[in-house]
């Protein structure tokens, strides 16, 4: 049986795979099994942003792989706190709790928030989390998530989550503050969880006021604003951090797809303020921030903490933009509308299908992601050149032409 074959045998059916069969990678091309290659503007969901075969994350796993895999964190390990110290001199935050995926990231902010209200604040256990978001399939992550597709047949989920609209300062301010806030169930809530950008959503940005609002509103009330940046953290948008973009900082981050350069991590960062909440015993991992993961993840931070390379990122973004900018003009009848911040980007359809369109670039040589229905992502590693930039819309700008304009 070849590659697919014995898959789709032994694998639970979950994924709606691509019938490409991946086998290596350099920079930003991917070959498949016949040697065929693919510019890349997936990154593995926004996971590979130094791209493929990169020097720096290599040489950090051979290093550390003969030194030492893995221990317990009832010990100290240096790689895992060098990589706490760079990611608290980088950002807002004093502490960070290592894990091992997006979601878990989610349930260790969650359960933070939870236990900093029980302590602390002496609030209520609930979170406000947005329609539309996306936050992982574990139980915690997938309460808090926005999408009913992804709770069918899951339920009943955790109770104690209250959705609200996206970027609608109003909805989340009623609930802390309005009719029954602060003399009633107002102080049922502990937090609030929001995607900056969200990713699996379509590629929404939240407006600058909305979030500025969100965070004088959780000051003032003393919620925890948890921003989760599992997908668009660590220099997706053109800043280190996605709050970057907004002037404002969160109470608690979360961190993990891009952090360990393609390995599995996933960190909870906190002020101080909150961190302290945690204690002993109330949350742990086996493997969170394992050596072997966090060596890797101290070589890709020192890579996109290197002068120039966000600055890039944020080169390359505008002119993503510029290009989407135009094909929408070219093709309004298609194309509803294109959105980025730096190297995310989306094009939405009205009627056609992103995932046709998907699967005619892997054709072309292009992978990209089907996110909605309608909406087709562009997540490249963030050392994409303008070159493959243009090869990508002169491909779909020949889809376009060829498959729908007739
Ligand atoms: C914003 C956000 N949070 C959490 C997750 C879940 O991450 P993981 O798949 O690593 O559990 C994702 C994954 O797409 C995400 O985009």
């Amino acid at each position: 049986m070849n590659t697919k074959e014995l898959t789709d045998k032994y694998i639970m059916n979950t994924y709606g795979r691509f019938d490409l069969t991946l086998v290596k990678g350099d920079g930003c091309i991917l070959y498949d099994e016949n040697g065929k290659k693919y510019i890349d503007f997936a990154s593995g969901i926004a996971v590979n942003n130094l791209g493929y075969n990169n020097h720096a994350i290599n040489s950090a796993v051979i290093n550390q792989i003969k030194k030492l895999i893995h221990v317990s964190n009832y010990f100290y390990t240096e790689p895992q706190a060098l990589l706490a110290e760079k990611l608290c001199k980088n950002s807002f935050a004093d502490k960070v709790f290592f894990c091992n995926s997006g979601a878990e990231s989610v349930e260790g902010a969650i359960k933070l928030a939870r236990i900093y209200a029980k302590k602390f604040s002496k609030r209520g256990y609930k979170v406000i989390a947005m329609e539309n978001s996306f936050h992982g399939r574990t139980f915690g992550a997938l309460s808090a998530t926005g999408q009913d597709k992804y709770h069918k047949g899951f339920e009943p989920l955790l109770e104690g989550f209250t959705h609200v609209k996206f970027n609608d300062f109003s909805a989340v301010e009623k609930l802390i503050n309005g009719a029954g806030g602060k003399a009633g169930n107002g102080k049922d809530y502990c937090a609030v969880i929001v995607e900056p950008v969200q990713g699996e959503g379509g590629v929404n940005i939240a407006d600058k006021g909305y979030i500025k609002s969100l965070r004088d509103l959780t000051a003032e009330n003393d919620v925890a604003l948890i921003f989760d940046e599992v997908q668009v953290g660590l220099g997706r948008t053109g800043k280190l951090f996605a709050y970057m973009n907004y002037g404002v900082e969160p109470d608690v981050m979360t961190l993990a797809k891009p952090l360990a350069g393609g390995l599995p991590i996933g960190a909870v960062l906190a002020k101080d303020k909150i961190a302290k909440a945690f204690e002993p015993g109330n949350h742990a991992s086996t493997f969170g921030g394992g050596p072997l993961i966090t060596a890797a993840a101290n070589a890709f931070i020192d890579e996109i903490t290197k002068e120039d390379f966000l600055d890039e990122v944020l080169k390359t973004g505008n002119y993503i933009k510029s290009k989407l900018d135009e094909l929408k003009l070219d093709f309004s009848e298609f194309i509803k509308d294109v959105r980025n911040i730096g190297l995310i980007g989306a094009i939405e359809f009205y009627e056609i299908k992103s995932k046709d369109i998907a699967v005619k670039l892997i054709e072309e040589g292009f992978l990209t992601t089907a996110v909605q229905d309608k909406i087709l992502r562009l997540t490249p590693p963030l050392i994409i050149k303008k070159g493959d930039v243009d090869l990508l819309i002169e491909s779909i700008v020949n889809i376009l032409n060829g498959h729908y304009n007739k």
